[in-house]
């Protein structure tokens, strides 16, 4: 697709990897729409981007639904939606508890499936879009910790595949990109430690992968990409 004028609605634009995506679609030309709940990081951001923002929580429902009447409000149309917004908790099965679990799954899995909804009813009206589901590493094998946010990963490709069953038949391609570990602000907003050097991946690594991918003709897509780093020192 050609990106120029696209429309593009990146959920989590905010920050770290969706804020490297934005910045990467709207220096191609595109008309990009960020979501996140920080009205204060979401407004800096999108000052910084020339983006267009709009507080909203994926995880309530009222929200998602106003988050696609403001895009097609402002812009009229929409052709990629980059549902990108995540969040974690790590902690062994034995220290689990229902209200980390659910929260993280009420953001990853139920925000992400409200969102592709929306799009899909927009997209199969049209009969084309793009839908770039931002999963993980941790979605393709277990590891200690991951109950709640491995597993959530793991639902979000699930989904996926089933979107790209259903939603094909409307040109609308349904892509899924897993970074590996990626420089960003999810390690301490999820109570998590990360080692920061020069040889780990950059949100831009990610953003590179992600307008890789939209912009192959629209007869091709990639169902999935993984993204490593080359040589990771931790
Ligand atoms: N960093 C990594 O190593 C890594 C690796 C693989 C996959 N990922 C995935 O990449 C995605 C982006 O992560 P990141 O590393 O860029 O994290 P980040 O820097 O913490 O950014 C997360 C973004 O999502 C927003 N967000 C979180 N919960 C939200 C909600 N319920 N509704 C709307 N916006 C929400 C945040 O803004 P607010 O907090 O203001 O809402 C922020 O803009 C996530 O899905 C993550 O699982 C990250």
């Amino acid at each position: 697709m050609n990106l120029s004028n696209a429309v593009a609605l990146v959920t989590g634009g905010s920050s770290g990897i969706g804020r490297a995506i934005a910045r990467s679609l709207t220096e191609a030309g595109a008309r990009v729409a960020i979501t996140g709940r920080d009205k204060a990081k979401l407004e800096e951001a999108a000052r910084e981007l020339g983006a267009f923002a709009i507080q909203a929580d994926v995880a309530v429902e009222a929200d998602v639904e106003r988050t696609f009447g403001q895009v097609m409000a402002k812009f009229g149309d929409l052709d990629i939606l980059v549902n990108n917004a995540g969040i974690g908790t790590f902690k062994p099965l034995v220290e689990m508890d229902t209200t980390a679990f659910e929260r993280v799954f009420a953001t990853n899995v139920t925000g992400v499936m409200m969102m592709g909804r929306e799009a899909a009813r927009i997209f199969s009206a049209r009969k084309r879009g793009n839908i770039v589901n931002i999963c993980s590493t941790a979605g393709l094998r277990g590891g200690t910790n991951g109950t709640a946010y491995y597993a959530s990963k793991f639902a979000v490709r699930g989904m996926t595949e089933c979107w790209r069953a259903e939603l094909r038949k409307h040109n609308i391609r349904v892509m899924l990109v897993n970074p590996s570990e990626v420089v960003t602000d999810f390690f301490a907003a999820n109570g998590l430690q990360q080692n920061v050097n020069d040889s780990k991946l950059r949100g831009e690594e990610i953003a590179s992968a992600v307008k890789a991918i939209l912009e192959m003709d629209d007869r091709g897509f990639v169902p999935e990409l993984s993204v490593f780093a080359t040589n990771p020192i931790d």
